[in-house]
This record gives structure tokens, sequence and C-alpha cells, in this order.
């Protein structure tokens, strides 16, 4: 059985790409952030089972804005509405010097600023493992005493037993648990709601 709350409702509902847009810090919001083209718009409708309510694309750094996706879950006894909220990407190289600063203010300026987000999901290729920027983030947010869920994506490119190994190295180089995804398959949909359950209820 599914372990994972019913979707009740999902819709996109603001994007934000100068910190004077986001909307006010009202709700409880899970975000997602991974360097470009990883799979976090994917994730994101994977794990709201919605084919096309984030858009997604093969060219890196599709994703320019911070986007809200308000949802609406169900996990008897009780509904909740939380905003999921997909990061633009970082590491994207054809980004000019400008442009990666600008993305680097927006990015710090969501993350000190947002009153309901519980947690942080951040998304790696699980071919790739952690690079320096991820490192960098992760370590930035625990510096912002921000809980964090590492998510391995894109388990389906590679055997079983490379994904175990890379599954274990992940969790030893962060100390941190890690869920091993496929957006395509749906893999670790049911592990990753249960990490974010008391995030999210
Ligand atoms: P930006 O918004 O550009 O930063 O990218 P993103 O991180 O949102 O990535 P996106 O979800 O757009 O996915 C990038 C590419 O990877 C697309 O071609 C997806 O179809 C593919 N992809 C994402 N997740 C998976 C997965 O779990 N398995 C496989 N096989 N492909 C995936
Ligand atoms: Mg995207």
């Amino acid at each position: 059985m599914s372990t994972a709350p019913i979707i009740v409702e999902a819709a996109f509902f603001a994007g934000a790409t100068e910190l004077s847009q986001l909307p006010p810090p009202t709700r409880v919001e899970v975000a997602f952030a991974g360097r470009s083209n990883v799979g976090k718009s994917s994730l994101i409708n994977s794990l709201l089972n919605r084919r096309k309510l984030v858009r997604t694309s093969s060219t890196p750094g599709a994703t320019r804005a911070i986007n809200f996706f308000r949802v609406k879950l169900r996990s008897e006894p009780s509904d909740v509405e939380v905003d999921f909220v997909d990061l633009p990407g970082y590491g994207y190289a054809k980004r000019s010097k400008s442009e990666r600063a600008h993305w680097g203010q927006l990015i710090d300026g969501f993350l000190k600023t947002r009153a309901g987000l519980r947690g942080v999901v951040v998304i790696v290729d699980i071919r790739r493992g952690l690079e320096q920027d991820d490192r960098a983030l992760v370590e930035y947010l625990s510096e912002l005493d921000l809980q964090v869920v590492i998510v391995a994506t894109k388990i389906d490119k590679i055997s079983r037993s490379k994904q175990k190994i890379a599954l274990s190295d992940l969790k030893r180089a962060t100390g941190l648990r890690i869920v091993g995804y496929s957006s395509t398959e749906g893999q670790g949909r049911d592990a990753l709601f249960a990490r974010m359950h008391g995030w999210l209820f």
C-alpha cells in the first residue's frame, strides 16, 4: 500500500524572478533545489502525480524563476495546504556572471525570508553524486538551520548494484539520509513523502 498522501489539488500559484515578487510567506513551504537539468521539475511533477504541471526540458536552465505550486494533500484525518517551490537550477556554465549573481541573491533572499519554509529537498544526479555546488548548498542550508533531504534522482539510468554503491557513497559524504528516485518510473515517491511527512503535516 502506498503511504504517500492523496494529491487533492495542485496548481501553479506564482512565479518570481525578483525578491519583490515573492508571495507573502504565509504557507508551509517545501523547496526543491539542485543543479540545472538535474530533474527538479520532473521530481515535483512525479510527486504531485501531474505530468505537465511543471515545465521540464532537456535543455539546461529551463526554470529561471522561483515557481510556487499550491498543493492540497490528504493524509487522513487531515488535509493540508502547502506550497511546493521549484528553485531555479545552479551550475549552468552558460550563465553570465551577473546572471549567477542574480541567482545567488534570489535564492539567498528566498531561503532567509520564508517563515513557513520547513525544509529543502536537494536533488542530485545519482550518476554524478554530490558536486562542489551541491556541497556548498548543503553546508549553507545547515548554517541557516534548514532541514535537508537529499534525493538522488535518475536511478533508472543505472543498474541496481550501482544504485546501491552510489546511495551509500552519498550517505557517507553527507551524513544525511538519501532517497533514491526515478521520476520516470515513480520509484522513491513513497520514501520521499515519508521523509517529508513531518514537514508537511
Ligand atoms: P532546470 O529547470 O533547467 O534547472 O532543470 P530541472 O532540474 O527542472 O530538470 P527537468 O525536470 O526539466 O529534467 C531535465 C531532463 O531530465 C528532462 O529531459 C527529463 O525528462 C529528464 N529526467 C528528469 N528526471 C528523470 C528521471 O528520474 N529519469 C530519467 N530517465 N530522466 C529524467
Ligand atoms: Mg526546472
